[in-house]
């Protein structure tokens, strides 16, 4: 079996954009990020892409396939290849382009250390409830691999700042420890418009960890009120 790609291949300093297809023989459990890896490897070493990790806990390998932002070393090509289509891979939408699969995160690392995206103690009692803990698991488990941000069209409004940042409000807010509540408040309601949330579940569909960043702002605001 063989996986037809076309990947859009962007290269900012020389202008280069175009969509470049591949053909790549199927392996047994090959995942995206091996057929990325196959290209680089025999047929284009200056295909660039990001991953580390291999195993869906790093969030950094995070591509369009045929649309939909997914971990390329978790999505298994065998279903795609079965249909026998060209499948479409893009960079994440919505950020700058370094080159190829390769995006700008700086923005949203910025707008993470804006929120103080850790825990900010206020007392030296450091345990959590293990009822709370259980409640918290589920938002601390975000990887920050972009595709709720990527995917969420309000997104494009320029003060909203988007299932990513509410999921992380959120996991503070919740934690006994974190003395910022107020702030975080201001930070989601005033600053971030959290009002302005469609509550479509985009993000919650997309999102590889099961966060579920739109109920968690479906939380925020019943908090806030
Ligand atoms: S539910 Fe809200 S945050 Fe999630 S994708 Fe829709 S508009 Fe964006
Ligand atoms: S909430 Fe989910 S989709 Fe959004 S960055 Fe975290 S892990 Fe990724
Ligand atoms: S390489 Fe780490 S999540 Fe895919």
């Amino acid at each position: 079996m063989i996986l037809r790609l076309s990947i859009r291949r962007e290269d900012p300093e020389s202008g280069i954009c175009n969509y470049q297809d591949f053909e790549i023989p199927y392996e047994d459990g090959m995942t995206f990020l091996t057929a990325l890896q196959r290209i680089k490897e025999y047929q284009d070493e200056t295909l660039t892409f990001r991953h580390f990790c291999r195993a869906g806990i790093c969030g950094t390998c995070t591509i369009y396939i045929n649309g939909f932002p997914k971990l390329a070393c978790k999505e298994q090509v065998l279903p795609y290849v079965l249909l026998e289509k060209r499948v479409v891979i893009e960079p994440l939408k919505g950020f700058k382009v370094i080159k190829d699969l390769a995006v700008d995160n700086d923005k949203i690392i910025k707008k993470l250390k804006e929120i103080h995206g850790w825990v900010r103690t206020g007392s030296d009692d450091c345990r959590i409830p293990s009822d709370l803990s259980r409640k918290l698991e589920s938002a601390a488990d975000c990887i920050l691999c972009l595709a709720c941000q990527s995917y969420c069209p309000q997104v494009l409004e320029e003060n909203y700042a988007g299932p990513l940042i509410f999921a992380k409000l959120y996991r503070f807010l919740e934690d006994p420890r974190d003395k910022d509540k107020e702030e975080r408040f201001v930070q989601a309601v005033e600053k971030g418009n959290l009002y302005h949330c469609l509550s479509c579940n985009k993000c919650n569909h997309v999102c590889p960890k099961e966060v579920e960043p739109a109920t968690l702002i479906r939380r925020l605001m019943v908090y806030s009120r």
